[in-house]
């Protein structure tokens, strides 16, 4: 099997957990891609995509839908999408709202067998004014990454066992 984690990022994290998922199939014997989506001419080659943006401004970035809705949505490739989002977890309900009604968009676009959200990371810390309008703790980690769950979903992927 062919796969593709494609990724879009602004500040590293993304291209990390794709790295993760990435060596997860390759060790269960998939011959895996991993790539920026913007050196992706087309989605032909592979048997399953794998790909990731984080959430700006609760939404995924503008470049990652633009593929989504250009090269995947209708390819009839097996897809799976992982969305990198510090608010998802501890934001207030409005984010997280806001943020899941994005997700049911693009996993009805592009017929996901599944939407992992990841846990996200912050260059640096949030100032205060901020942390009181996402509803984030003060005491909440710059990098909230959980990776055995990243690497459960992964592993979930190579099995062909999603929930
Ligand atoms: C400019 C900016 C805007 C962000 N907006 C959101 C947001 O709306 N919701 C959210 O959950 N996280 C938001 N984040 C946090 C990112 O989702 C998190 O830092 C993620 O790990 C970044 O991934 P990247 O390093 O691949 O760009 C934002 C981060 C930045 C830098």
């Amino acid at each position: 099997m062919k796969c593709l984690v494609g990724y879009v990022t602004k500040t590293g994290t993304t291209e990390e957990v794709a790295a993760c998922i990435g060596q997860i199939l390759q060790a269960s014997g998939a011959e895996v891609e991993i790539k920026s989506i913007d050196s992706v001419s087309d989605v032909e080659a592979y048997d399953l995509l794998v790909l990731g943006s984080p959430i700006n401004g609760m939404r995924v970035l503008p470049e990652f839908k633009a593929f989504l809705e250009g090269k995947v949505a209708g390819s009839g490739k097996l897809v799976d999408l992982f969305i990198v989002s510090y608010l998802y977890g501890p934001g207030r309900k409005i984010w997280k709202r806001a943020i899941r009604k994005e997700l049911e968009q693009l996993k009805t676009l592009v017929k996901a067998d599944s939407v992992e959200i990841v846990a996200g990371r912050l260059p640096q810390a949030l100032p205060g004014a901020a942390r009181f309008i996402f509803g984030t703790p003060r005491d909440l980690p710059l990098d909230t990454r959980d990776w055995d769950k990243i690497e459960a979903w992964a592993g979930s992927l190579a099995r062909g066992t999603r929930t």
